[in-house]
């Protein structure tokens, strides 16, 4: 027996968030590091699954999705995408295992081995594992801190005969980045003078705090290339129920549709039915606002905690991370930064060195999550207060 594994699967290892949440767990930290809400989900949405489960909407649900909650996401498309053409929930929406299976699925079912594959750095640690599966060959091109712009030269020149996708993020994890609108105008262009597919990760939708969020598949003609995914877990704090979607025009979603079928089939029925009773409620009742308004303070609290920590965070358009330059901290770069945070002080956070090809490429920064309650965001202060000798300069750069 060889008792191995393929040769597609080599490269992807163990991840960082393993890691560190075991470390975590080890030293009893404070859990800043894997991005999860850790306060309860609003009640609306509770309920709702309770009541279709009770009510026996325990079977399979139909392989595309819930035809009501597909139904029920075309309306919502009207509102997050106001000027895009509008879309079929016949043909054009595919219901899976949260964004994680949809961007597995979209990827596997456009890109055949040895096309290239556009990503912008840092990116989303499932894109190159995806890419991978897949026979791809990923063609980072960096976002530039402190402020994530993108070279549009270099972007222009990472387009060749053999690109097939690019794989947008906006809201962007792990920067917070919202890519304005002359950005994303600049990328359709690029795409569609190269015939390229766009695969646009939008499950921070609803999480961006001055700009609108303004799905690429809304602007001029590139609804016909694009397949934007979406998640219910981050908009609606239920990231374990693993409810996401892809809207794409028919002949795309046909193709995420195929493989779709063979890796899930089809989720949760009574979650997907919740989804559609909890989709124009919230479109209604203000809850998206509250929701802006709930992440802008949490987000708010942490800025002051590192502030005062001798942390200072970079800015953010959306999501519910914030970064901090750790390079003066010490050797060990931004990975070895966070082993002795979560072992030495009792916090855990992300390196996210971990979310380029080349770590040795990226600046040294630390990722922490914000979507936590007070109580857990007072707990890490405590921790920062304790043990002050971590995130004080190293005694060189002081020297220096
Ligand atoms: C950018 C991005 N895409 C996709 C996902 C995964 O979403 P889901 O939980 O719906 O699979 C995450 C989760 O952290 C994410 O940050």
């Amino acid at each position: 027996m060889r008792a191995k594994g393929s040769k597609r699967i080599a490269g992807v290892g163990t991840s960082i968030f393993t890691e560190i949440t075991a470390l975590a767990v080890q030293h009893q930290a404070v859990n800043l590091g894997q991005g999860f809400p850790d306060f309860p989900a609003p009640d609306f949405v509770k309920e709702a699954a309770a009541r279709h489960i009770r009510d026996d909407r325990n079977q399979y649900a139909p392989s595309a999705g819930l035809p009501r909650l597909r139904r029920a996401l075309a309306d919502d498309w009207r509102r997050i995408a106001p000027g895009g053409p509008d879309v079929d929930p016949e043909t054009d929406i595919t219901v899976g295992s949260g964004a994680t299976e949809l961007l597995h699925d979209a990827i596997l079912a456009t890109i055949d081995p040895g096309d290239e594959v556009i990503v912008f750095e840092p990116s989303y640690d499932a894109y190159g594992p995806d890419v991978a599966m897949a026979g791809g060959v990923l063609r980072p091109v960096p976002l530039l801190p402190p402020d994530w712009r993108f070279d549009l030269a270099t972007l222009a020149a990472a387009f060749g005969p053999r690109t097939r996708a690019l794989i947008l993020n906006t809201p962007h994890n792990p920067t917070g980045k919202v890519f304005r609108r002359d950005e994303l105008e600049a990328i359709a262009a690029l795409c569609a003078r190269h015939d390229v597919l766009i695969v646009s990760d939008e499950v921070y939708a609803e999480i961006v705090f001055d700009a609108r969020h303004l799905p690429i598949a809304s602007l001029p003609e590139m609804f016909e290339r694009t397949i934007t995914i979406g998640s219910m877990g981050k908009t609606f704090s239920v990231t374990g129920w693993k409810v996401g979607w892809a809207i794409a025009p028919a002949p795309l979603s046909a193709a995420v549709r195929a493989v779709h079928q063979f890796v899930t089939f089809t989720n949760s029925a009574p979650f997907q039915e919740a989804l559609a009773d909890v989709l124009p409620i919230a479109a209604r009742d203000g809850s998206y606002d509250r929701l802006r308004d709930d992440y802008r303070r949490r987000r708010d609290l942490l800025a002051r905690i590192l502030d005062a920590a001798g942390l200072p965070t970079l800015p953010i358009g959306g999501a519910y991370f914030l970064l901090t330059d750790v390079g003066h901290l010490g050797t060990g770069g931004d990975v070895g930064f966070c082993r002795r945070l979560v072992t030495e002080v009792g916090v855990a956070a992300i390196p996210t060195s971990v979310f380029y090809a080349d770590p040795a490429s990226a600046p040294p920064l630390a990722r922490f999550c914000f979507a936590k309650k007070d109580q857990t965001l007072q707990a890490a202060a405590e921790r920062f207060a304790r043990a002050p000798g971590l995130t004080a300069p190293s005694r060189s750069h002081q020297n220096s």
